[in-house]
């Protein structure tokens, strides 16, 4: 039978029973026939049509359930059920062969399934696991004879069936796998048969999840479908089962289930014996799956599909391997609030209430001892924060200036952790453990070690690797309560690791080790690193003594603040993470909110280097927004001399210096001949300014002429220029003395073939047309050479040159705002002017000329500058200062020096060929432009009539921003993404780019 003739069929019994007129499409469904319902008047159902033979009781139940769970809490994203013309929720109906079906009708939700989307958030797990926590709510008084099956192979309480079948899994090494985790299971089946049964979905799949995109392209929960497995069981079944396809190919599996279990608590708290039992169910749901598949194969061994079906859930299982099961305990009760486990609890009692009486670690009062930090925000160390030279790991000690001997913070984010241990990947930018988990203890080399109270050697190693522990010990300690706990001691010397084995008693206040040497301890500058551990199962081979940020909250729950051992407060040793809420609470209260802040979720950055940026967690962030750091963050040179001036002068240009001629004669070596004069000032803006009044002395006009979507700065003459921002609402429209061009645009623009360069610059002649109709007199034309904010617009070669040829004609100057293109940002040339053989004779330098030191220059002719000295005298306090005059020198020699421009060039060739392989597969991309790195990727929702993707660009922005990739919208439907990082960047760093972009496109896509 067609699906035609099924669609017509059972839109008669729609209509016959509901009084619906509509269209009906089957859908995809495993037993039961769902068709899509859209009725003319445009609302949209799900009509159910029940397999052959399906009892009256389940349908009953089913109705019953979702009419229970909306009149209980319509929070809960499920769907109405639509009574039949006679007010029935359900009815019967002979399907095309005359069989009898039951019948039922839903709304439709809105939003596709979520296993289709991506990305999976943890904000969208959270409200995930939420709304899972009201449905269970919303069903706690529901009952029904339905809910409680006999023999159910997905009834996960009574999962042991498996043990049976474990034999027709072929593979011998995934067998015992699955043979263990069912021995776990076994283990757990007490516990699990004394949890109160509830009302579960007890299929919460990634098919019957739906997921919709909230404004800003976000995805939100939006529907829990499908109820056909429904049955009374443990509330740990149902969070396990959802879990168990949550982690499947999710890029942070752990974090994930966490985040779903950490959102269900929050709304219906789960006890820690609850959350003991989630992991090793969910492990045996999938053990369940897998056997199950093998199953199916001995049955239909030809069928692709169930090998295609079961992968995902091999390849968990092997990375499961790795995971260990009280470390999850830990991660779960971390997130939902709680200790590490139940003992954690009682030791950190234990530890608080003997505080003060433990044996002196070091020997001597730490409290004595002053406190240091090296946290990524305080300490300079190391100057590249994406890799730490062999002289400062050695001079660590001194780094905290607090003297040689001090004692280190706990939670303590910091940078000097570089080695590729602790980054997951090669790249500067991969997921990086950053934060202390211990406390350090700087003093010298053969300082002994005691032990704080009784314990006995776990483990003793001699870890030789650079920034590693070298020689390391573990002690494990019982509680008067038996309650076990271990502490730490990294970079002992290696005599000390070799007196020990494992297993040999240590008493309290024992000397058991002494502090390692620099050719012993890892490389470091002598100190111990004291840690404390509740739960050590998985760190074997690791141990370790630093955590990722975003792991952070369960690796301060197996590895707490250690303070207690050492006789210290926890807040002595507690770094102070920077209150992020109250600094942008602060904000608000004290600047006007039209001071904007980049991203939905805004950073905070306390450290800068080359092309990477770290925010106060010392995560690295890839930087390829920002050109004001032109030579990249926080230059050596640029430090250095920035230093040393200071410490001479800083004064201006009333008196004499040889560093302004230094810094005129660098400008003009790499300026056209005719430019001969130089004046420094502090901004683009301030010298935007300037340049019109040169234009206007010069000319003796007023009026003006610039292109559309236009920016020159913030200033008011600079702000009367800048279309980009009069043009907006209450921008305050168009002065009378400007006349506006169409930019040179040939994507989106009027003219787009070979001869638009000569129909755009004809707009200046109606322009100055206008200009003579109103009477006023010419002073010239100002534009971007290359149309940033405009949406990094490359106009056509020549356009330019027609432009001044006019202008001139008109007797007018022509002054070219290169602020964002100038000193090699463009690969091929210095100037942007240079790529469309232009020759201006007012050139306008701002942002990257100071490496974020602000200076702004003005280059013109000796006649304009002749002009202009009209007896009053021009003076800039800050432009053209010592310190500046220092900087934009060195600025420009790093260029120079570093073959800045040459990188900017093939760099900017890789990263526009990586782009123009990603427009082959997304559509969204309509163009990408650009030269050098002044790069643009305008997104479509539609290639043919180039419609701009606004919402698309500004997912994109902020999703890679969740990556730690920094770019920015431009245009005027602000839908072109914007790529203009510091000179700096590098091929590999590109290629991350690309990479990203096209995974968080492909996001999109979906
Ligand atoms: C092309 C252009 N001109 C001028 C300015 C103004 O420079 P500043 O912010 O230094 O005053 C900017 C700033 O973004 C700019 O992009």
């Amino acid at each position: 039978m067609t699906e035609s003739t099924i669609a017509s069929h059972w839109s008669e019994a729609l209509a016959d029973a509901w009084g619906i007129d509509a269209t009906v499409e089957p859908l995809a469904g495993e037993f039961d026939l769902n068709l899509r319902v859209v009725a003319r008047d445009g609302r949209r159902f799900v009509l159910k049509v029940m397999r052959e033979g399906c009892e009256r009781g389940f349908v009953e139940m089913l109705c019953a359930a979702h009419q229970h769970i909306r009149a209980r809490d319509a929070t809960v994203p499920v769907a109405e059920v639509v009574p039949t013309s006679r007010g029935e929720p359900f009815c019967v109906r002979a399907d095309a062969h005359g069989a009898e079906r039951f019948v039922w009708l839903l709304t439709m939700l809105d939003g596709r399934e979520y296993a289709r989307m991506l990305p999976h958030s943890l904000e969208l797990l959270r409200e995930f696991g939420g709304a899972v926590a009201r449905m269970h709510r919303a069903l706690r008084d529901f009952s029904h004879a339905g809910l409680h099956r006999g023999d159910f192979k997905w009834d996960l309480s009574r999962a042991e069936w498996i043990d049976r079948f474990v034999a027709c899994i072929d593979d011998a090494d995934r067998r015992e796998h699955v043979r263990g985790i069912s021995a776990r299971y076994a283990a757990i089946a007490g516990a699990l048969r004394g949890e109160p049964p509830v009302v579960l979905h007890n299929d919460l799949n990634d098919w019957n999840v739906l997921v919709a995109r909230g404004t800003s392209g976000e995805l939100q929960l939006s529907g829990l479908i499908d109820f056909g497995d429904m049955i009374a069981g443990p509330v740990v079944c149902e969070i396990a089962i959802a879990g168990a396809y949550i982690v499947l190919d999710h890029p942070h599996p752990e974090r994930a289930f966490a985040a779903f279990v950490a959102g269900y608590s929050q709304v219906a708290p789960l006890s820690g014996a609850q959350l003991d039992l989630l992991w090793p169910l969910l492990l045996t749901r999938l053990a369940v799956s897998v056997t199950n598949s093998a199953l199916m194969k001995r049955e239909r061994p030809d069928d692709p599909y169930v090998v295609v079906s079961e992968a995902p859930a091999w390849r968990f299982l092997e990375r499961a391997r790795a995971i260990a099961e009280a470390q999850m305990r830990a991660r779960l009760r971390a997130a939902c609030g709680m200790h590490a486990s139940d003992a954690a609890a009682r030791v950190r009692a234990w530890l608080d209430a003997q505080r003060g009486s433990f044996a002196p670690v070091m020997g001597v009062d730490l409290a004595r001892i002053p406190a240091g930090s090296l946290s990524v925000r305080t300490s300079l160390v190391p100057r590249d924060p994406t890799a730490m030279t062999h002289d400062e790991t050695l001079s660590l000690g001194s780094a905290a200036g607090v003297g040689a001997k001090w004692v280190g913070s706990y939670g303590e984010p910091r940078a000097v952790y570089t080695a590729p241990a602790f980054r997951k990947g090669a790249h500067p930018i991969a997921d990086r453990r950053s934060v202390h988990l211990g406390v350090d203890v700087f003093l010298p080399a053969g300082t002994p070690v005691h032990a704080p109270c009784d314990g006995v050697v776990d483990t003793v190693e001699f870890r030789d690797v650079r920034l590693d522990y070298g020689g390391m010990v573990v002690l494990r300690h019982e509680t008067p309560e038996g309650d076990p706990f271990w502490t730490l001691y990294g970079h002992l010397s290696r005599e000390s690791a070799d007196a020990l084995h494992a297993g040999e008693r240590i008493s309290r206040g024992t000397c058991f080790a002494s502090l390692g040497d620099v050719h012993e301890n890892g490389g470091w500058d002598p100190h111990l690193h004291f840690q404390l551990a509740m739960v050590t199962d998985g760190m074997a081979g690791d141990w370790p003594g630093v955590a990722d940020p975003d792991d952070l909250e369960t690796w301060q729950a197996i590895c707490p603040n250690p303070a207690a051992l050492l006789n210290l407060p926890d807040a002595r040793v507690a770094y102070q993470p920077l209150d992020t809420t109250h600094i942008r609470d602060e904000r608000h209260a004290h600047f006007a909110t039209n001071l904007k802040l980049s991203y939905r979720d805004p950073l905070l950055f306390v450290r800068g280097w080359k092309h990477y940026l770290l925010d106060e967690w010392g995560r690295v962030h890839l930087d390829a927004y920002n050109n004001v750091p032109h030579v990249g963050h926080a230059h050596p040179r640029l430090t250095a001399v920035a230093a040393d001036q200071l410490a001479r002068l800083n004064t201006n240009t009333r008196y004499l210096h040889p560093i302004q001629i230094e810094f005129a004669e660098e400008l003009l070596a790499r300026s056209p001949k005719h430019l001969t004069h130089v004046f420094l000032v502090n901004s683009g803006s301030e010298a935007n300014e300037l340049a019109l009044r040169l234009a206007r002395t010069h000319t003796g006009g007023k009026d003006m002429i610039t292109p559309e979507h236009g920016y020159h700065g913030n200033t008011t003459g600079a702000y009367d220029i800048s279309a980009y921002k009069f043009e907006m609402p209450h921008g305050g429209g168009r002065p009378e003395w400007v006349q506006l061009v169409p930019v040179a645009d040939t994507y989106r623009g009027p003219h787009r073939g070979a001869d638009a360069a000569e129909r755009y610059a004809t707009y200046v002649d109606d322009a100055i047309a206008r200009i003579s109709a109103r009477r006023g007199k010419l002073a010239g034309f100002i534009a971007e050479t290359m149309p940033s904010v405009g949406g990094q617009i490359i106009p056509p070669v020549g356009y330019l040159e027609r432009v001044y040829d006019r202008i001139r004609s008109a007797g007018g100057v022509c002054i070219a705002d290169e602020v964002q293109t100038a000193l090699g940002r463009l690969g091929d040339s210095f100037w942007g002017f240079e790529q469309q053989h232009a020759a201006p004779d007012i050139v306008v330098l701002g942002k990257p000329l100071g490496n974020g030191h602000p200076i702004g220059a003005v280059i013109t002719t000796a006649t304009i500058a002749r002009s202009f000295d009209n007896g009053i005298e021009f003076f800039s306090t800050f432009g053209g200062s010592t310190l500046s005059c220092r900087i934009g020198t060195e600025v420009l020699r790093i260029v120079r020096e570093e073959e800045l421009q040459l990188n900017a060039r093939d760099v900017g060739n890789h990263l526009l060929a990586g782009l123009r392989e990603l427009q082959l597969r997304h559509a969204l991309i309509g163009d990408v432009r650009g030269i050098g790195l002044f790069i643009g990727v305008d997104l479509v929702t539609d290639r043919d009539a180039r419609t701009p993707a606004t919402a698309a660009a500004s997912y994109v922005v902020n999703r890679l921003r969740e990556q730690r990739i920094l770019i920015g919208t431009e245009g005027p439907a602000d839908n072109v993404l914007k790529i203009r990082p510091p000179l700096t960047i590098g091929r590999a760093d590109v290629e991350w780019l690309v990479e990203t972009l096209g995974r968080v496109l492909t996001e999109w896509d979906r």
